[in-house]
């Protein structure tokens, strides 16, 4: 397939353009190559490059800097999908666009599936499921990923670093660590997703989809977790959110069932703490054994 990847450099794009590279003819766009913001730019990048399909991994999603930016945030998670979509239309293109677990209010107390009622709880949230509702309604091919707490060795562009990477810089720097302990995720390494994204987008079962590492912790748990692969022992104890201090409401519960891709037989995700085992592995590379 001839595949256009924008937001190509960031934690998740880096590992798709890694994980495609070989088997499909590449088009991986950065933000410097075209702001999706833009609609007469990326209609003429689409027009020129006719993509069969089209990855947006392109997003604002500093949580609590979108409660101040509802603009910018609508923008780039929403309004700018929406031209993105219609532009893929124009072409012929498919989309694989990638959405949150914080479309949900984590009210339900265990894993949301895909038939869940979406009812997001800050800006962000909106945002991006008004981004998915202007997918589905603009196209009939069209794939929509949910996924949670991401992290890859590319870091966060957008976020300065992952939360492995500021946990594991705050123990180095000896600080006292706090991490919320009410607030219950399924944390995902990218190079999971997007081995799983791949296998997606080489069928024809368009669609809405969760695609999580499977089972949940919270992010103290997570945290220990980090702590104990790296065999570090900083001054870490739980905190409440609301001891955090978070500008942005965030769901308490947000866990995501990948029901839709077990239904088709192509759940390839794996338990968090084997995603999480492969990214202190994989980032040793980058950082070196002691990083
Ligand atoms: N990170 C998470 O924990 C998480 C959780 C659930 C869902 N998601 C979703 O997963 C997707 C990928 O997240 P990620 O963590 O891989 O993000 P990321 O590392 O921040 O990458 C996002 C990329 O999009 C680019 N971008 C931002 N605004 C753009 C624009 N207007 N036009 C073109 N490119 C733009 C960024 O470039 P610049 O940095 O140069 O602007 C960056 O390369 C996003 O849709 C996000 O909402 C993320």
């Amino acid at each position: 397939m001839r595949i256009m990847i924008l937001g190509a450099n960031g934690q998740l794009g880096s590992d798709l353009v890694k994980v495609l590279a070989g088997d499909h003819d590449l088009l991986p766009l950065t933000h410097q190559d075209v702001d999706i913001c833009e609609p007469v730019g990326l209609r003429a990048v689409l027009r020129r490059h006719q993509p069969e399909m089209v990855l947006n991994m392109a997003a604002y999603h500093r949580v609590d800097d979108c409660e101040a930016n509802a603009g910018r945030t609508f923008a780039v998670n929403a309004l700018a999908v929406g031209d993105l979509a219609l532009a893929c239309r124009e072409v012929g293109s498919a989309l694989c666009h990638i959405s949150t677990d914080y479309v949900f209010d984590g009210q339900k107390g265990s894993a949301y599936v895909e038939t869940d009622l979406p009812k997001p709880i800050n800006v962000y949230g909106v945002s991006k499921l008004a981004g998915e509702h202007f997918v589905c309604y603009l196209m009939d091919r069209y794939f929509i990923v949910r996924t949670s707490g991401l992290f890859g060795v590319a870091g966060s562009s957008g976020k300065g670093g992952n939360f492995v990477e500021l946990m594991l810089r705050l123990a180095r720097e000896g600080r006292d660590i706090r991490v919320v302990d009410d607030q219950v995720l399924s944390p995902t390494f990218t190079v999971d997703l997007a081995r799983q994204i791949k296998a997606l987008i080489e069928t024809e079962a368009y669609g809405l989809y969760h695609a999580t590492s499977h089972g949940a912790c919270s992010w103290y748990d997570f945290t220990r977790q980090i702590f104990n692969l790296a065999r570090l022992s900083p001054s870490l104890a739980p905190q409440t959110t609301a001891e955090s201090g978070a500008k942005a409401t965030r769901p308490a519960h947000s866990e995501l069932a990948n029901a839709a891709l077990q239904t088709i037989a192509l759940d390839l995700m794996r338990p968090w703490q084997e995603g999480l085992a492969a990214y202190m592995e994989a980032r040793k590379a980058v950082h070196g054994e002691e990083g």
